[in-house]
């Protein structure tokens, strides 16, 4: 099977080394021939524009950012094959599969989202959420769930809109949590010599944090501005630490017990293993033997 990638940021180069993996035959295009010479060299990959490469391969994978995405589309549209699938990657659904529905008249559509960075070595265990919104895009997401099962990765059907929900507490929260944080640490001027003290608790922080601030500042800007729940979810939070720091500026410390018990108690409802949580903290940072 022919593959052709669209796209060589990082994720595009990511699954370029994927399927060459898998054995497929890849062809690579970009809008900056500095990356797609760089990642020729690097792969051996045939490289072309983006039409070009549409017409030569099977499947299509949109690797862009979303902001170029309807470009892409519109470009390619007149170029697909009634036996072709197009899919894309974007870290938001709704908004894609618009788009490809739009544009895409002939072939397959299928919106997916792996959950996960480029640093990941294999997408053993990583999550992919897979947003068909006909049979015929619900038959096909049925054999690409099968497949990428079979490489064992967990995979989720479910709407565009559904994943954009999810989408803006996993990632929305996580990185707002983040800047946020950073935010607050880099306003303290004791802030390195908190480093050197650190504790387990604090230096997972620290680590989202950091991670969070070093990603690219447009893919988390469009992130924070475009997914649907993010206000709802961001607003509950800061309602939240309102109620929790007014407990903390009254010195209100009965009140603050029996909050967290009920978090607690809430928290086993819904996972009666949370506890061990701690441990899997200890083990990450690698402060216990596993
Ligand atoms: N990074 C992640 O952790 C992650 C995880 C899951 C999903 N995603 C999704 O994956 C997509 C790509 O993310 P990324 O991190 O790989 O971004 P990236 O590193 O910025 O790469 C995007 C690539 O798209 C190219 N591009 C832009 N417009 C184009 C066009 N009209 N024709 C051809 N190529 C074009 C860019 O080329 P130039 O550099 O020449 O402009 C760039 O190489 C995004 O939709 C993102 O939401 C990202």
């Amino acid at each position: 099977m022919k593959v052709a990638i669209i796209g060589a940021g990082k994720m595009g180069r990511w699954f370029t080394r994927f399927f060459l993996e898998e054995g497929d035959s890849v062809i690579v295009s970009s809008r900056s021939k500095e990356k797609l010479l760089k990642i020729r060299d690097e792969f051996g990959v045939e490289i072309a524009d983006n039409v070009s490469a549409v017409k030569k391969a099977d499947r299509v994978l949109i690797c862009v950012p979303i902001e170029n995405f309807e470009a892409v589309a519109k470009e390619i549209q007149p170029h697909i094959r009634p036996d072709q699938v197009v899919m894309d990657i974007c870290s938001i659904k709704e908004f894609p599969v618009k788009i490809m529905h739009e544009y895409v008249k002939t072939g397959i559509t299928l919106g997916t989202h792996p959950v996960f960075g480029p640093g990941v070595k294999s997408i053993e265990n990583q999550n992919f959420v897979l947003t068909p919104v006909n049979d015929e895009e619900k038959r096909f997401a049925r054999e690409f769930k099968s497949w990428l099962e079979e490489r064992r990765a967990n995979v989720f059907i479910m709407s565009p809109r559904k994943h954009d929900e999810l989408m803006s507490v996993v990632l929305g929260l996580p990185h707002f949590l983040g800047l946020v944080v950073c935010d607050t640490l880099m306003n303290y001027p004791n802030f390195l010599e908190t480093k050197k003290v650190a504790g387990a608790s604090y230096k997972m922080l620290l680590t989202l944090a950091e991670a969070v601030a070093s990603e690219e500042t447009e893919f988390y800007t469009s992130l924070q501005m475009d997914l649907p729940e993010i206000e709802k979810i961001e607003g509950l939070f800061l309602e939240k630490t309102e109620e929790w720091i007014n407990m903390v500026r009254r010195k209100n410390g009965s009140a603050f017990i029996s909050k967290m018990e009920l978090v607690k108690t809430k928290l086993k409802e819904v996972n009666p293993d949370y506890a061990r949580s701690y441990e899997v903290m200890h083990r990450l940072l690698g402060t216990v033997k596993s």
